[in-house]
């Protein structure tokens, strides 16, 4: 019923995948896309895809792993998207919150690998941390390339943000902090989103949702926060998770 569009399987604190899976399976998430951030965790994601039925992978680096990309990493991950699991290029774009670092490799590395989802005819998973202006000039700018769309993960900004997201065509997914006590603003948010533009996820092993807040996250989690959105949104929770898995089948047509 239920599908986590972000997490890290890779994470050294979710390192027991079995026990994972048995998990989320029993909370009722049917389907987790396992995001890249580097080589090392693009190739773990296509392993884990490998031995698990229920698990997807998306390939990327993540703006803090931007010094690593270079054109032998590009050259991997081209290797990497062929496979039928691989759903999506990710998580990529901007972070300007842990410093240093160097905002022209990031937009660079950014841009190569939203040129790598157009060929590869794949959507992309994109990361923003303290750079919502630029994330979104780089967008605007390469909204031709976009073709297969994409998804702002773990969305934290404000309605307006999400109206110029949704106006290029990207989904906005929901995390764990929409549920905290201090949410306040992006609850206006996930109630202005359609619900046919809503996506959710875990990103684990971070952001634990309320009353799990601090704790390692994990997938099975995941039924928290879309019950959290349903209510929000005076849905049903059936229905607004038959809606989420839709969409995310529409936005990662290779889950089909
Ligand atoms: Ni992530």
């Amino acid at each position: 019923m239920f599908i986590d569009t972000h997490c890290h399987l890779d994470d050294q604190k979710l390192i027991n995948t079995d026990e994972v899976v048995k998990e989320y399976q029993l909370s009722g998430v049917d389907l987790v896309i396992n995001m890249g951030c580097n080589i090392s965790s693009s190739e773990k994601g296509k392993e884990l895809a490998d031995k698990y039925q229920s698990i997807y992978y998306a390939v990327g680096f993540h703006p803090s792993d931007a010094n690593h990309f270079n054109d032998e990493a590009l050259d991997k991950l081209k290797l990497l998207v062929t496979n039928k699991k691989c759903v999506a290029i990710g998580e990529i774009g901007l972070d300007y919150y842990w410093k240093p670092y160097d905002e022209v490799k990031q937009k660079q590395c950014f841009v190569e690998q939203i040129e790598l989802a157009k060929e590869s005819k794949l959507p992309i998973c994109i990361h923003s941390r303290d750079a919502t202006a630029d994330m979104l000039s780089v967008l605007k700018q390469n909204k031709d390339k976009l073709s297969y769309g994409g998804v702002m993960h773990c969305f934290s900004g404000s309605v307006e943000t999400a109206k110029q997201l949704l106006d290029l065509g990207i989904y906005i997914s929901f995390a764990g902090p929409v549920t905290f006590k201090n949410a306040n603003g992006l609850l206006d948010v996930a109630k202005f989103v359609p619900q046919d533009r809503c996506l959710t996820e875990t990103d684990s092993p971070y952001l634990a949702p309320h009353p799990l807040r601090g704790t390692v996250n994990a997938p099975k989690n995941l039924p928290i926060i879309t019950a959290f959105l349903a209510n929000l949104k005076g849905l049903e929770l059936t229905d607004f998770a038959n809606q989420v898995m839709k969409n995310a089948k529409t936005l990662f047509y290779k889950l089909n």
